[in-house]
C-alpha cells in the first residue's frame, strides 16, 4: 500500500532543536539541573525502560552520557552499531526496534536517517549528532551558560570556526533562550543558510568573518572541530582554510574578562583552540562534559514520561 502505512502514530522526538517548544526546553534545562543536585530522586524513575543506540559514527560523551542516564534512572540500553540503512531499509529498523524499546537515540550522518525513524518507529527519537544538528549537545551548553552567568538574557556569546552540527544547535538554542549570538566563520564555511535563517526568527543572531571582531567584550566562546566526522578526505582543505581561527589567549583577551571557553570536545589542540585555553581557568569544557549526562537524563525522563 501507500507510504502511509510506515507512518507512526505521532510521538514527540527531538530530531532537530526546535522539536523541543520553548516550554519544554526550558523545563528540561531545569530538570537537567534538578537532577544533578538530587540524582538519587530519580533512581527508578525510568525502571523497565529501554533505550537503543543506533551509532554510525564514533562516540565518547554522547554514548556513554545515554548509557549511564538509563541505568542511573532504572532503566537500561542496548546498542546496535553499524552502518544504519545497509543491510535492510531505515524504516524496517525503525519499526522492529521501536517493537522492542521505548526510546531511540541515534547518531547518524544524514539527518533524514534520524527523521526517518523517527517517521516509522512508534517511540521518541533523539538525533545524537547528525551533519545538520547536535541537539544534545546544545542542552548542555545551555546548562552550563546557565550555571556560570546565573541565565541566558542578554548574554553576548560567539562561535567561532566551522558553521557546522554543533553551531546550527548552539546558535539556535542560545537565541532562543535570550543570547545574543555572534557566528564567526571564514568565507565558505558558513552555516546552512536554512538554518541560519530559522535561527534568525528565534532570536539575535549576527554573522561574521573576523574572530576577533565576533568575540569582543562577549561572555563565551565556542568553537569546535575545522574538520567533523565524515568530512575527513577535506581535512587538508579546511586546515588551509581556517588558517588563523585559533582560539588562543589572544583571541580570548578580547572577550569579557569573566568570559568562558566552550567546546563540544574532542579538541584537536593547535587546530581550532590552543592548549593553553583548554587548560585555562576560563576553561568550562569539563563541566560542558559532564552536563551532557544531566541534559540527556532530564531529556529521557521528559520524553518519557509526559
Ligand atoms: N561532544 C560530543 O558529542 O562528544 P562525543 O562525540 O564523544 O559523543
Ligand atoms: N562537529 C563535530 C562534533 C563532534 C561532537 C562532528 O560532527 O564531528
Amino acid at each position: 500500500m501507500a507510504a502511509a502505512q510506515v507512518l507512526a502514530p505521532p510521538v514527540a522526538h527531538v530530531c532537530h532543536d526546535l522539536d523541543l517548544s520553548d516550554t519544554t526546553l526550558r523545563q528540561v534545562l531545569e530538570l537537567a539541573a534538578e537532577m544533578k543536585r538530587t540524582p538519587q530522586r530519580y533512581s527508578k524513575a525510568l525502571a523497565g525502560r529501554y533505550l537503543a543506540l543506533l551509532f554510525e559514527k564514533p562516540s565518547l560523551r554522547t554514548v556513554v552520557a545515554f548509557e549511564l542516564a538509563m541505568k542511573q534512572m532504572g532503566g537500561d540500553s542496548v546498542t546496535a552499531n553499524g552502518t544504519i540503512g545497509q543491510r535492510e531499509p531505515i524504516k524496517d529498523m525503525g519499526r522492529i526496534l521501536g517493537r522492542w524499546v521505548n526510546v531511540i537515540a541515534a547518531r547518524v550522518f544524514a539527518q533524514s536517517t534520524v527523521d526517518e525513524l523517527a517517521r516509522t518507529s512508534g517511540v521518541p527519537v533523539i538525533n545524537a549528532l547528525s551533519d545538520l544538528y547536535h541537539p544534545c549537545q546544545a542542552l548542555a551548553d545551555a546548562q552550563t551558560l546557565k550555571e556560570r552567568f546565573g541565565g541566558w538574557e542578554g548574554l553576548k556569546v560567539a562561535y567561532v570556526g566551522d558553521g557546522n552540527n554543533v553551531a546550527h544547535s548552539f546558535m539556535i538554542t542560545a537565541a532562543r533562550l535570550g543570547c545574543e549570538v555572534t557566528v564567526a566563520t571564514p568565507k565558505g564555511y558558513e552555516p546552512n543558510a536554512d538554518v541560519l535563517a530559522l535561527a534568525r526568527r528565534c532570536g539575535h543572531v549576527n554573522l561574521v568573518h573576523d574572530p576577533r571582531e565576533a568575540v569582543a567584550g562577549v561572555h563565551a566562546v565556542y568553537t569546535d572541530v575545522w574538520t567533523s566526522m565524515g568530512q575527513e578526505e577535506e581535512a587538508a582543505a579546511r586546515v588551509a582554510a581556517f588558517q588563523g581561527w585559533i582560539v588562543d589567549d589572544a583571541l580570548m583577551s578580547l572577550a569579557s574578562k569573566d568570559a568562558i571557553f566552550l567546546h563540544c570536545l574532542p579538541a584537536h589542540r593547535g587546530d581550532e583552540v590552543s592548549d593553553s585555553v583548554v587548560e585555562s581557568g576560563q576553561s568550562a569544557v569539563f563541566d560542558q562534559a559532564e552536563n551532557r549526562l544531566h541534559t540527556q537524563k532530564a531529556l529521557l525522563y521528559t520524553l518519557l514520561t509526559n
